[in-house]
């Protein structure tokens, strides 16, 4: 266990918000070594030791406890949550599901979730929303629509109720593991989330048994994961690593979008020569079959989403354990010490951007790109373990501003920026409070 004299500060910390205790020199230097939440912990800025680390050295890692015991009673042992032959497995099942061809089918659901919202929002008028609610919403629907169409049987708002409940718990359950405590210690929201999690587990696992019974498959991400085989053993997936990896899939995949479109809008609302851009690009590019702009023509808003990912990365921390000794640079680092990767100072590092805090959408040209370490920017993490869904959340994030977007004028409700809170992911603390006007003269 940590010292005990310093157990309420440690709490309130990691509760509170884990990166503000981060030492001040990731922002500065390659690689600091400092006791950090009670142990020796390794932070890695610098991007060629980041590559060495998370790409070269992949092999000697694991997942951290902290992370997996506050994830893993909902989200069981999936490809989040697992290491080793059990992790390996998996991924090679569902990474033809993710891939890029395969995303262009999820592409009509995508923008009938962001006409969804287009609809409530013009039958409402101008009015003053939250708009990481407004985006949770949106790409919580969007989520489940990929992945079980046309499955009526699940109360979405109810689902989505216990998947916030769950969540929210989960920064207790982090910090009493970090602090030693045993798995069965309680916390504030431990009872919400231990039956959210039944419920959770419980819809997911009826869906599959659902369609196994009718012998539907569908090209939905169910459909998709019941027909998968790992194409080094030719095994499918068993139903519980099915529920494990279909909630993963939510969980990890519709809170990180939200917040990326929350911060897009806020941002384009300070900057109205960028938003002024990105219109103009949408209006500009061809029509794709379904209707609204080819996402594929939508250069300009992809660098603003980027730009968006650098400033406010919604997994702003990657953190792994050394399963053996690893070289880092001129360093050693023996086995079981925690090496963190702080996302966030990585793209804000004093070293690596010109005036870091600056939201500039253009150091995502081509030029500009190509000159820069491919590891100075991870938004989506690196090597293998690099985030399965990052295609599916990049069209997803375009597919939803090209329905918004050109139809609504959206304003801040607050001149300041909403501070920022780890909880898992980077949220917006207390929402993102914006007016939005549907605009008298909708862009094409
Ligand atoms: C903007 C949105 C997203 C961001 C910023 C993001 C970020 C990340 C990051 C940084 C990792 C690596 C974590 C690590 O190395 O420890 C990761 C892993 C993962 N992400 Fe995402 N993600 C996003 C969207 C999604 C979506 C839409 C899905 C699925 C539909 C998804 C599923 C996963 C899974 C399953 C993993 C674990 C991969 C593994 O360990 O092999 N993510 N994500």
């Amino acid at each position: 266990m940590a010292e005990a004299a310093g157990f309420p500060r440690l709490i309130r910390t990691v509760v509170r918000n884990l990166i503000e205790a981060w030492p001040a020199e990731v922002y500065r230097d390659g690689i600091v070594e400092a006791r950090f939440i009670g142990r020796r912990t390794v932070f890695v800025s610098d991007p060629a030791l980041i590559r060495s680390l998370l790409v070269d050295q992949a092999a000697a890692l694991g997942r951290e406890e902290f992370l997996t015991r506050s994830l893993s009673q909902a989200l069981g042992r999936g490809i989040l949550t697992s290491d080793g032959e059990r992790w390996r497995h998996q991924r090679r099942i569902a990474a033809p599901v993710f891939r890029h061809d395969r995303l262009r089918a999820f592409v009509p659901a995508m923008s009938a979730a962001g006409a969804e919202t287009r609809a409530r929002w013009l039958a409402r008028g101008p009015a003053s929303v939250d708009m990481l609610a407004e985006m949770m919403r949106t790409t919580f629907d969007i989520i489940v629509a990929t992945m079980m169409a046309g499955d009526h049987g699940v109360d979405v708002a109810r689902f989505g109720r216990a998947m916030n409940a769950y969540l929210d718990q989960t920064t207790w359950k982090m910090a009493l593991s970090l602090l030693g405590a045993p798995a069965w210690a309680p916390h504030p929201g431990c009872v919400r989330g231990a039956a959210a999690a039944r419920y959770l587990r419980g819809t997911i696992a009826r869906g599959i048994a659902d369609r196994r019974r009718s012998g539907r498959c569908g090209d939905d991400l169910l459909g998709l994961m019941l027909q998968a085989r790992d194409p080094e053993t030719g095994e499918g997936m068993p139903d519980d690593s099915l529920v494990d990896n279909l909630l993963t899939f939510i969980a990890a995949g519709h809170e990180t979008t939200a917040i990326v479109l929350a911060w897009t809008f806020w941002l384009l609302a300070e900057h109205p020569e960028i938003e002024a851009r990105v219109l103009a690009e949408m209006a500009g590019a061809p029509v794709a079959p379904g209707g609204g702009p080819n996402l594929e023509a939508l250069a300009y808003t992809r660098q603003v989403v980027m730009e968006v990912m650098r400033l406010y990365p919604p997994a702003p921390l990657i953190v792994r354990k050394t399963l053996s000794e690893i070289r880092l640079g001129g360093a050693r680092i023996p086995a079981g010490r925690s090496v963190h990767v702080p996302v966030y100072a990585v793209h804000r590092h004093a070293r690596l951007w010109s005036q870091p805090e600056r939201f500039d959408p253009d150091r995502f040209g081509p030029a500009e790109s190509g000159a820069r370490d491919r590891y100075a920017y991870i938004p989506f993490g690196a090597g293998p373990r690099v985030c399965i869904g990052m295609g599916f959340a990049m069209t997803e994030c375009l597919a939803i501003l090209a329905e918004l977007l050109p139809a609504f004028r959206v304003t801040r409700a607050a001149a300041a920026r909403p501070e920022t809170r780890f909880k898992v992911t980077l949220r917006p603390h207390g929402g993102v409070g914006m007016t939005v006007s549907p605009r008298r003269h909708p862009e094409p």
